[in-house]
């Protein structure tokens, strides 16, 4: 029987935040709609954090009224405060994510908060999420590196990768913000984790810059991982990760799990359309 593995389309959100070009709601919406159709049970879609610092995504709720929603899928969104938590419930969002980090420099820069403070302002949306009975993930951004503090402890992920369940994330995303890692500092780091979280709460959120999100992905199996974000296109990154680039590509993901044995229950041909419907756009939008 092949083992089956999750693969959380990140594009819409994490890929496009950093293109410098506005992306045009309709070119948005026909992405996610593609990707709706490639078989994913989980897109990120919009994020609903300050206009002012990500302008790219300050069209969440246009893009989510206008996609065409597939029943199977559950569509995402990260919600950094209150504020964005209303947003994201007008917008009809099916699922929010918090984001947090590791790395005291990051979150300052990242959210405008020491990681404490941030804790602090997860806690009422964490609230409402669970009254509103709307699932909730969690990310902890500079698993292994930060581009302002270095090399990160694996406890100091452990320990926020903690506090976000215990506040009610149904899974910790665990991100290499900015593509640092190795299979050998994704072991260390996921040997610390999985002390304290078993895999099935875990998720690898691995962005490519230094070419070693497959290899990461693969170490990650070995811990018993199973679900992996990843971004059609191999688009992406984060406006305030400097140097940081696109999250691993989901084709290419596709390609070696399928190798490796495993089922990602995805359409190739669909996400080849996806992903060539990404790059003619951008293409067409430089
Ligand atoms: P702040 O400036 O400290 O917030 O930003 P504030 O509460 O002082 O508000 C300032 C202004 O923003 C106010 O407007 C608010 O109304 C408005 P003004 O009165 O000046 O007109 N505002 C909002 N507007 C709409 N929606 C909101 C919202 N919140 C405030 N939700 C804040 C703090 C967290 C808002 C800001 O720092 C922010 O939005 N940061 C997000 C940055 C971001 O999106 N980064 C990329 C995503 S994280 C990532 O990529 C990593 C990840 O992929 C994992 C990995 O790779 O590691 C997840
Ligand atoms: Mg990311």
């Amino acid at each position: 029987m092949p083992k089956k593995v999750t693969l959380f389309e990140v594009g819409p959100r994490d890929g496009l935040q950093n293109e410098k070009v506005f992306v045009p709601t309709s070119k948005k919406v026909a992405l996610i709609d593609h990707l709706s159709d490639a078989g994913f049970k989980k897109i990120e879609a919009a994020s609903f954090v300050s206009p002012k610092w990500v302008p790219q995504m300050a069209d969440g709720a246009e893009v989510m009224a206008g996609i065409s929603r597939n029943t199977k899928v559950t569509y995402a969104a990260l919600t950094p405060n209150m504020q964005g938590y209303e947003r994201a419930l007008e917008a009809k969002i099916d699922e929010i994510a918090i984001f947090g980090s590791a790395s005291e420099g990051f979150s300052q820069k990242n959210i405008n908060a020491s990681i404490a403070e941030s804790l602090e302002r997860f806690k009422p949306v964490a609230k409402a999420a669970t009254k509103d009975k709307i699932p909730m993930r969690g990310y902890v951004s500079c698993v292994v590196r930060c581009p302002y503090d270095g090399n990160i402890s694996p406890s100091a992920v452990a320990d926020i990768a903690n506090e976000l369940l215990d506040m009610g994330c149904y899974e910790i995303s665990l991100g290499d913000t900015i593509g640092a890692g190795k299979p050998e500092t994704i072991s260390k780091m996921l040997e610390v984790v999985i002390k304290k979280i078993p895999p099935e709460k875990l998720a690898g959120h691995y962005h490519d810059t230094g070419d070693k999100a497959i290899l990461n992905i693969e170490a990650s199996l070995e811990f018993g991982l199973l679900t992996f974000d990843s971004a059609i296109g191999g688009l992406g990154g984060c406006p305030y990760a400097p140097g940081a680039k696109g999250n691993v590509s989901t084709l290419k993901v596709h390609d070696r799990l399928t190798e490796l044995g495993y089922e990602t229950g995805l359409d190739r041909d669909k996400l080849v359309t996806a992903s060539d419907y990404l790059t003619t756009t951008m293409a067409d939008l430089a």
